[in-house]
């Protein structure tokens, strides 16, 4: 099999290629990112030579290269976003356009190679965030849950989805969604919430809690996320969506009490910030579906992941300090 992993310089990207490439020696993989701040070729400096992977610099939108890339493809994994909320909040421009217009770019790539007679498969990694917010006492979302995306970041992951499912039912592209709670663990860019906590206090500065830290989210370790992908790979049904979750409901304020534990530090070194704009209260999936249709269960207790993760950030501060410079 040959993948076209794209954003595998990220975060989310570089654990799949790695996880991959272990469990599948036989794949090749051609990971197409662009570098923008959050690639990072530091992230796969360990398979950079070796013969089962391929790195392309380049952009989702550029029609010419992903169509040339296409051709001998047999899966795309699509990972390349714009993906953190406050920057969406800042400047949405890039969002829409990497996110909705790159996801277009690569369907139709795709959708040309499969019209051409020639199988290839489409996976789409998205997001919770698309479905709105929750109250305490809601229900979880699950795979009917209604979309309402309420930040730059989620309505233009949100259209993006939208665009998978069209290119499902007008051309039968073969198509599967991931929608997945929030990932933490190795080489995830430290201006999201665990690393940006636990670099902050290895280099002795206080930790920025948004509001009353009352915002809950479903928290998975991203190993778990992309075990996830790999059974909706070998065993979802085209068109169909899965929704992936860690079963770990956690507030921002629980989150940092668990970091500052590890890390043997007390409440001092919180500093309550004002909140996000339209900060949704609670994300939460039940993943029922995936449990029962692919055998998906989550296997790293929170405790552990997240004390694996700190530890990792200690032991690689050369990976994450330039990038908080
Ligand atoms: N991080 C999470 O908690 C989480 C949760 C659910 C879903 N997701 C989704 O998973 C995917 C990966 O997230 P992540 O946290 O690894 O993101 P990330 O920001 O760490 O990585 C994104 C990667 O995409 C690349 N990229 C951005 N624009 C590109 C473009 N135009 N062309 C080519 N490459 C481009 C970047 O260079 C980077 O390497 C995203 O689609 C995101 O929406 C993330």
């Amino acid at each position: 099999m040959k993948l076209l992993v794209t954003g595998g310089a990220g975060f989310i990207g570089s654990n799949f290629i790695h996880y991959w490439l272990k469990n599948y020696p036989e794949d090749q993989i051609v990971n197409l990112d662009v570098l923008t701040y959050a690639g990072n070729l530091e992230n796969l400096r360990d398979v950079e030579n070796d013969p089962r992977y391929h790195f392309v610099k380049g952009d989702i939108t550029d029609a010419t290269l992903v169509n040339d890339l296409m051709p001998d493809i047999d899966i795309v994994v699509h990972f390349a976003a714009e993906s953190h909320v406050d920057r969406s909040i800042k400047n949405s421009a890039d969002f829409v356009h990497t996110n909705v217009e790159g996801t277009r770019v690569l369907l139709e790539a795709a959708k040309n190679i499969y019209v051409s007679g020639r199988p290839i498969r489409f996976h789409h990694i998205s997001t919770d965030e698309v479905f709105g917010s929750l109250s305490l006492t809601d229900k979880k979302f699950n795979e009917t849950t209604p979309y309402d995306p309420r930040s730059p970041y989620s309505a233009s992951k949100a259209a993006s989805d939208h665009l998978v499912r069209a290119y499902y039912h007008t051309y039968g592209l073969p198509v599967t969604i991931s929608n997945c709670s929030n990932n933490y663990g190795p080489y995830q860019y430290p201006e999201k919430l665990i690393p940006l906590f636990i670099t902050n206090l290895i280099e002795g500065k206080k930790v920025p809690v948004y509001g009353a830290g009352k915002n809950i989210r479903d928290w998975i370790h991203v190993d778990d996320h992309n075990r996830g992908v790999d059974l909706i790979l070998k065993k979802g049904k085209s068109g169909e969506t899965y929704c992936l979750g860690g079963s770990s409901e956690k507030s921002n304020l629980e989150i940092t009490q668990l970091i500052l534990e590890l890390m043997g530090l007390g409440p001092e070194m919180i500093e309550y910030v004002p909140d996000r704009q339209g900060h949704d209260l609670r994300y939460a999936i039940d993943f029922t579906k995936a449990k029962n249709e692919l055998g998906f269960k989550p296997q790293i207790d929170f405790k552990d992941g997240l004390r694996h993760t700190a530890l990792w950030y200690k032991t690689n501060t050369a990976w994450w300090q330039p990038l908080k410079q």
